[in-house]
């Protein structure tokens, strides 16, 4: 048994924020901006907004698009940093929301691989029969935990939410997913102050915001990214000229270029929202995904290669036949 994806939705909030708005709010430039991570505009939830409302639209969307109902759902998982509040998590939020109950709603926190967390999760409970028609989110309001100070972080982010049902199929479908992590990162992208650790570690003054030290961000991940790709069409036998799309983590344009000439993928096979969207973490690889279907260039049967990357560090990939 396998997993397919059955429909895609994503949702944006309405509010647009430019590199120009952000020229009057710190010291930078839409030229920087562009030419350092390709990022043009972001969306920002509204301030009544949560995750679990963009979750919920980029569902109703999913939903719509795989021709079922809420009640036909057997499985929820979202991946997200940026929880509503700290429990009930999410998945439970946005079960509520669906106006549906009863089957399990698993919360994942892998940062920006949190989808690919998610989906790696569900994978698994559909090929083992324990559920057949999954709903698998990345969702985030980043704009929460982002230092509006700071134009070393908040020209990065933004906000939103994509979703995909997952459903069982004899034929594949999803046909590996892989994931990794490494702690020992843990100082290199983070959030220093949470539930248990309320002040911040001595030394350090940050509140609850990302704290960042984007060189060497940009280093692991272009070294993890390329990595994983590769495994992940070693273990499955396929060939890199077999690959119809990449759709990777939107984080920086410069980062997706540089594991597009390592798997050796021209540039207008990659699918890039990062102009548009800004670094939306969990919601950046299924909102990519959906903006490609949408728009006609992922055909059924194609190849497509999803990847992550984030704060733990985590990472994960994603090979599928769509
Ligand atoms: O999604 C999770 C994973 N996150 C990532 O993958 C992010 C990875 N890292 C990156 O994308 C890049 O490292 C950044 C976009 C964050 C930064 O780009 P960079 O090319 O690595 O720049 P830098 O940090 O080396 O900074 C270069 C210069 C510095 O000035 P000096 O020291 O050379 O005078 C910065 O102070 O650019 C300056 N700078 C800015 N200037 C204008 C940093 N931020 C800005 C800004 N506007 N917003």
């Amino acid at each position: 048994m396998y997993s397919r994806i059955a429909g895609t939705g994503r949702y944006l909030p309405e509010k647009v924020l430019t590199n120009f708005d952000l020229e009057r709010m710190v010291d930078t430039s839409d030229e920087w901006i562009r030419t350092r991570t390709g990022i043009e505009r972001r969306h920002i939830a509204a301030e009544d907004q949560t995750t679990s409302d963009l979750a919920l639209e980029a569902s109703r969307r999913a939903l719509e698009a795989a021709g079922i109902e809420a009640s036909d759902i057997d499985l929820i998982v979202v991946g997200t940093t940026t929880p509503d509040q700290l429990f009930p998590n999410v998945a439970c939020l946005l079960q509520d929301k669906l106006g549906i109950g009863g089957m399990p709603a698993i919360a994942v926190e892998a940062a920006c691989s949190g989808f690919l967390y998610a989906l790696s999760t569900a994978d698994k409970f559909v090929r083992l029969g324990e559920a057949r028609r999954a709903l698998v989110v990345g969702a985030e309001t980043l704009s929460r935990i982002t230092d509006w100070k700071s134009r070393d972080t908040c020209v990065l982010f933004g906000d939103g939410a994509g979703a995909v049902v997952l459903e069982a199929s004899e034929t594949p479908g999803i046909l590996a997913t892989r994931l990794g992590a490494d702690g020992h990162f843990k100082d290199i992208l983070y959030v220093p102050t949470g539930v248990s650790r309320r002040k911040p570690p001595p030394g350090e003054t940050a509140d609850q915001t990302i704290q960042m030290r984007g060189n060497e961000v940009f280093k692991v991940a272009v070294k993890k990214l390329g990595g994983i790709a590769e495994d992940i069409l070693e273990r499955t036998g396929t060939p890199k000229s077999e690959l119809d799309w990449l759709i990777p983590h939107q984080a920086n344009i410069r980062i997706i270029q540089a594991t597009a000439k390592r798997l050796e993928i021209p540039m207008d096979r990659v699918v890039l929202t990062v102009q548009d969207h800004g670094n939306t973490s969990a919601a950046s690889v299924p909102m990519a995904l959906d903006v490609a279907i949408r728009d006609g260039r992922v055909q059924r049967g194609q190849m497509v290669l999803l990847e992550g990357f984030g704060g733990g560090l985590t990472w994960g990939a994603a090979l599928l036949r769509y």
